[in-house]
Formats: structure tokens, sequence, C-alpha cells
């Protein structure tokens, strides 16, 4: 028997990088998994390469209509939700004196109310059902301690380890888990992205700071998905029962609480 065999599992943000390893592991054990993006044509591409138990959706975190269709699309599909990871999110970096609305309201619209509301929707169908569900939220090494030139990221990262607080002391009573995990640096486009920010704002060569970020991991390099995977399996799984309102550090050794 794996460890989530009928499970019926949402996972936004999926169609690649972080989320799409999450729906690798979660379909090694089992689940159906619904690959929710809003990039539909990548979920679909995702789903197809990850066999018949994925199935491609399309949701903006930062919208309720489309929050709501999300859920009532898993439970089409699967007739169920069990287990939500909220793993969709962005990043942007700036001198704070150049920091822009624009930027504030996208980044809290997806990371903040996008996990908020993504979970709340979750939640409400795992209540009418009658038997409890996993929760987990993506937080981030960036919400344990601010940087220089990271404010909005950071601060919202430290609000989704915040609500997992909040939430999972909530939504026990109905045997809902909430529970965080924090990666520290994974490779992938997101850090591409991030790499690129930081050679024009500190004029490094491109590559520069991920060399240099990845010489500071006391592990000695980036994490990979696969890294993070056996801990999104274990908050999925009975295993993690006993366990709420927790944030860990799945990060090679970068931050100790
Ligand atoms: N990569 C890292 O080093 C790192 C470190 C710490 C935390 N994290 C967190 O892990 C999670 C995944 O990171 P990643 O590196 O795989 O990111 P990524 O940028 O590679 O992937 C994010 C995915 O989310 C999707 N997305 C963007 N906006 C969306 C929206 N409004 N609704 C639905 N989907 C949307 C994108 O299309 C993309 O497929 C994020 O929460 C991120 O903050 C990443």
């Amino acid at each position: 028997m794996k460890r989530l065999d009928g499970k019926s599992a949402l996972i936004t943000g999926a169609g690649r990088g972080i989320g799409r390893g999450f729906a690798e592991a979660y379909l090694a054990e089992g689940a159906r998994v619904a690959i929710a993006d809003i990039d539909l044509e990548l979920a679909q591409e995702t789903a197809r390469a990850l066999g018949e138990r994925a199935y491609a959706i399309q949701i903006d975190v930062s919208d309720q209509d489309s929050i709501d269709a999300a859920i009532a699309s898993v439970v089409s599909h699967a007739g169920k939700l069990d287990i939500l990871i909220n793993n969709a999110a962005l990043f942007d970096a700036a001198e704070t004196v150049d920091i822009t609305r624009d930027s504030y309201d996208r980044l809290y619209a997806v990371n903040v109310a996008g996990t908020l509301f993504t979970m709340q929707a979750a939640a409400k169908q795992m209540i009418a059902q009658g038997h409890g569900g996993k929760i987990i939220n993506m937080a981030s090494q960036a919400g344990r301690r601010g940087e220089s030139l990271v404010l909005v990221y950071c601060s919202t990262k430290a609000a989704v380890i915040s609500m997992t607080q909040s939430a999972g002391l909530n939504l026990i009573k109905h045997g809902i888990n909430v529970n965080a995990i924090a990666p520290g640096v994974v490779d992938g486009a997101h850090w591409d992205h991030v790499d690129a920010m930081f050679a024009k704002l500190e004029g490094k060569e491109p590559g520069q700071k991920k060399a240099e970020v990845a010489a500071g991991v006391p592990a000695g390099r980036f994490a990979e998905p696969s890294d993070l995977t056996g801990m999104a399996v274990f908050l999925a799984s009975s295993d993690s029962d006993y366990i709420l309102s927790q944030t860990y550090n799945v990060d090679g050794g970068q931050w100790m609480s």
C-alpha cells in the first residue's frame, strides 16, 4: 500500500518547478493529482508527461471565481479533495525606495490572498466531505528574515508562516492539518529569474548571484525539487496527523528554528 493511495490532491503552480516535483511524488505514492496553473498549456503538457492519474486545470489563485471553479473541477474529476498544496507564488526584487504599488499588489494578491482564499475554499470542501484533509502552504527561508532587496516577497512569505499557524489552530477541529514548508534555494526557472534580477540590481554577471548563494548553503548546493518531496509526502500522509501549524525548513541547513 502506497502512502497516498486513493487520495485526491490539488497542487497550485504545478506546471513547472517545485509544484511539478510535488505532483510527481504524489503520483508515485498513489494519489490523483490536479496540475493547477495559471498557464493552462503548461499544466496540460505537465499532466500529459506525468501519466493518467494527473490532470490539468486552470487556476488563477488571485481570483475567487477561478479558485471556486478549480475546487469544483477537482471534485468533478476525482470525486473529492483530500490534499491541497498552496504552491503558486510570484517573486520581485527592488531597492526599498523603488518598490511600486503594482509590485506590492501583485505579490500580495497571489502569495498572500491566493494562499488564504485557496486554503479557505479547500477547507470548506474538506469540511463538507467530513473526513478531514491536509493543507500544505509554501513558505520560504525568505519568510524567516528580511533581505535587503526583497522586502515585498519576504513579507508575503512571513505572512504565509503566520497564516499557517492560525489556520492550523482553527481547522484541526475538522481534522484538517495545516502546515508549511520553507525551502531555501531551489534550482529552476524561478531562480534563473532571481539571478537575472540581481544581475541588474547588483551589477553582477549572469549566474554570479546563483554561484555565490550556492557557496553559502551549508549543504553546499542548491536544492532540486526532489529534495523537498519527502516532506511534502509526509505532511500529506497520515504520519503527520498530530502535526499542525508548523513550518518546516527544508533548506540544506540555512535556517535553524
Ligand atoms: N525556487 C526557490 O528557490 C524557492 C525557495 C523558497 C520558496 N519557494 C516557493 O516555492 C513555490 C514554488 O516555487 P518555484 O521555484 O517552483 O516557482 P516557479 O516560478 O518556477 O513556478 C511557479 C508556478 O506558479 C504559476 N503561477 C504564477 N502565478 C499564478 C497564479 N496567479 N495562479 C496559479 N498559478 C500561478 C506559474 O505559472 C508557475 O508554473 C513558490 O511558493 C515559491 O515562493 C521557492
